[in-house]
Parts: C-alpha cells; sequence; structure tokens
C-alpha cells in the first residue's frame, strides 16, 4: 500500500503478481493494492506509472481504493511503502497480531534489507518513475523468495 493507490502500489501488485506466477505459486496467493487516501478512489494507475511499467512490458489493469480497517483480518501481510504510510495504518491497528502484519516494502529488498521509504514518484519527473520500477522490482523478487523459503 502506499498514499495514493496510483503510482507505487498498483506496480508492485502488478510485479509481485507477476513473479509469483512465474514461479508457479501464484495459485495459492491472493494478493491486492490500497491507499491510506481515497484521494484517487476508483482511478486507474497514474499516466506516468502506467507507460513506464508498459516500457517493462507490464501491464497494471488495477483501480485505486482506499485502506479498510477490515484488510487487517483479511490479509497476513500488509506491506507499506514509506513511514508515513505506516504511521497512518498502525495507529489504526486494534492490537499486535494486527501491527505485526505491517512490513515495510523495502525489508524485502536484496541483498540488505532496510526500512527506508520507497520515494514517492508524484511531484518528481520521470526518472522517479524508472527508480520506484527498479526498487519494486527488486523488492518484490525478495518478497516472492521469502514466501517460498517459508
Ligand atoms: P502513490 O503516489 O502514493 O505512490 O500512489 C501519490 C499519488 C497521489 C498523491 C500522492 C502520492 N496525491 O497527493 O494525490
Amino acid at each position: 500500500m502506499c498514499l495514493g493507490n496510483i503510482c507505487r502500489s498498483p506496480l508492485a501488485e502488478a510485479l509481485f503478481t507477476k513473479k509469483v506466477k512465474e514461479m508457479g505459486i501464484g495459485d495459492s496467493l491472493q494478493i491486492d493494492s490500497c491507499g491510506t487516501s481515497n484521494y484517487h478512489q476508483g482511478e486507474l494507475a497514474d499516466a506516468r506509472t502506467l507507460a513506464n511499467a508498459a516500457e517493462h512490458g507490464v501491464q497494471i489493469t488495477h483501480r485505486s481504493r482506499p485502506f479498510n480497517i477490515e484488510d487487517f483480518e483479511k490479509w497476513d501481510t500488509i506491506v507499506v511503502m514509506d513511514s508515513c504510510n505506516f504511521e497512518n495504518i498502525a495507529k489504526l491497528s486494534k492490537d499486535i497480531v494486527q501491527l505485526e502484519k505491517i512490513k515495510y516494502m523495502r525489508e524485502y529488498e536484496q541483498p540488505v534489507g532496510n526500512k527506508q521509504d520507497v520515494p514517492d514518484p508524484w511531484f518528481g519527473g520521470e526518472e522517479g518513475f524508472e527508480t520506484v520500477y527498479q526498487l519494486l522490482d527488486n523488492c518484490t523478487q525478495g518478497l516472492a523468495a521469502s514466501i517460498i523459503n517459508n
């Protein structure tokens, strides 16, 4: 998840879905993305994200939706893009079980995981979208590997 659910998290969803399918474990997983805001509810991903993903042969069909408190029950793992996302949903968790479902995307970065932000490309130029693509390509690979290894 991210703020608007039109740049970072729909791309992460598409990349992760593609990787787990290629690994043959797609059928055993449910995957979705959402935002901490409802600013872009119902919209397709940002045109710059769609264009960048298409350059890499990745198609994104997701429409933005806001995070819902029931997502804490529905999902085993909730992966956030930055510390603002983390703060925004951590305060909605009702107990330690829900809180511990929240992970930072860059925890899955290879070769070394960390808790840095996947930078928000919304206000910047085209190069920001490529930076996000490369980061998410790396981290979603690590996330998929973490499922195989568990
Ligand atoms: P995202 O990027 O959180 O990666 O989807 C943004 C999209 C929209 C806005 C901010 C960030 N916005 O302020 O509308």
